[in-house]
């Protein structure tokens, strides 16, 4: 049972992703000039999944990165998880990915997953976990449902505690983009929810930490397109894994 604050944040959250869903891969692609899929990739690249194993898109949205996931890995079972419905009807219904390509396509909250302790080799998180209170919980979580020796791969837009290119990211956030959202879209109000999350989001040594306290081994980031996104690995521990 998680305190009001947070269920109230949640259902916040949600409605809020349910009222920019028609225009949100369309704004992705404008506001990151059309990387995002780039990153996306990168991502799934990161996971390194092997036939038969069971790979699950935490906060799977219009399930972009679930998708690329099935054509990286056709071997592999994806499971999508998001708490907000229209998301997940919209991907299903725009990229030609019925049921029964996407596994299991689930309404779901990331701090109570319907699956058994150790049932997924390895869970992505795309622009999912700044969303997410507690995030500490969330993470705990995540361990909780990947199998011994299994990845959590987290891609997240860089922390603007940091200063990325001269301060420029963090104008293009702060004015630009919720002015853009408001005279075109009439959504001024989620990019800036957008923008005091990237804000409020701890920078990359402080998230290793985080993952570090929830239990992960050999946790990694690495940075993309100058700090603009940072693609955040870790390992839940097996016995035979060396080094931890
Ligand atoms: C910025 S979108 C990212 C969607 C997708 N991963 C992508 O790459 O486009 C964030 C998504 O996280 C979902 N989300 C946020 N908090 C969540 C939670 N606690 N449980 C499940 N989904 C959550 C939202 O509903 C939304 O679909």
């Amino acid at each position: 049972m998680h305190a009001p604050s947070h269920q109230a944040h949640g259902r916040f959250v949600a409605k809020m992703f349910a009222d920019i869903v028609p225009m949100y891969d369309g704004l992705n692609t404008v506001f990151s000039l059309g990387i995002d899929s780039l990153w996306r990739k990168r991502l799934a690249r990161a996971v390194a999944a092997r036939p038969g194993d069971c790979v699950l898109d935490v906060a799977a949205g219009t399930l972009k990165v679930s998708a690329v996931l099935r054509v990286m890995y056709p071997e592999t079972k994806v499971l999508a998880m998001d708490f907000c419905r229209p998301m997940l009807e919209k991907g299903l219904a725009g990229g030609g990915l019925g049921p029964q390509h996407i596994f299991l396509p689930a309404v779901a909250d990331a701090l109570a997953l319907p699956l058994a302790d150790n049932s997924v080799h390895a869970i992505t998180v795309a622009f999912g976990l700044r969303n997410m209170r507690p995030r500490q919980e969330a993470l705990h979580e995540m361990f909780r449902v990947l199998k011994p020796g299994g990845k959590l791969c987290v891609l997240e837009l860089g922390s603007t505690q940091e200063r990325i290119m001269l301060g420029i990211y963090n104008m293009y956030l702060e004015r630009i983009m919720p002015a853009v959202a408001k005279a075109f879209f009439r959504r001024k109000g989620a990019y800036r929810y957008l923008a005091e999350s990237i804000a409020a989001f701890p920078p990359a040594h402080a998230v290793k930490e985080e993952m570090e306290a929830a239990g992960f081994c050999q946790v990694t980031f690495s940075r993309m397109t100058a700090g603009i996104v940072c693609l955040h690995e870790g390992m839940k521990h097996a016995p035979c894994c060396p080094g931890c």
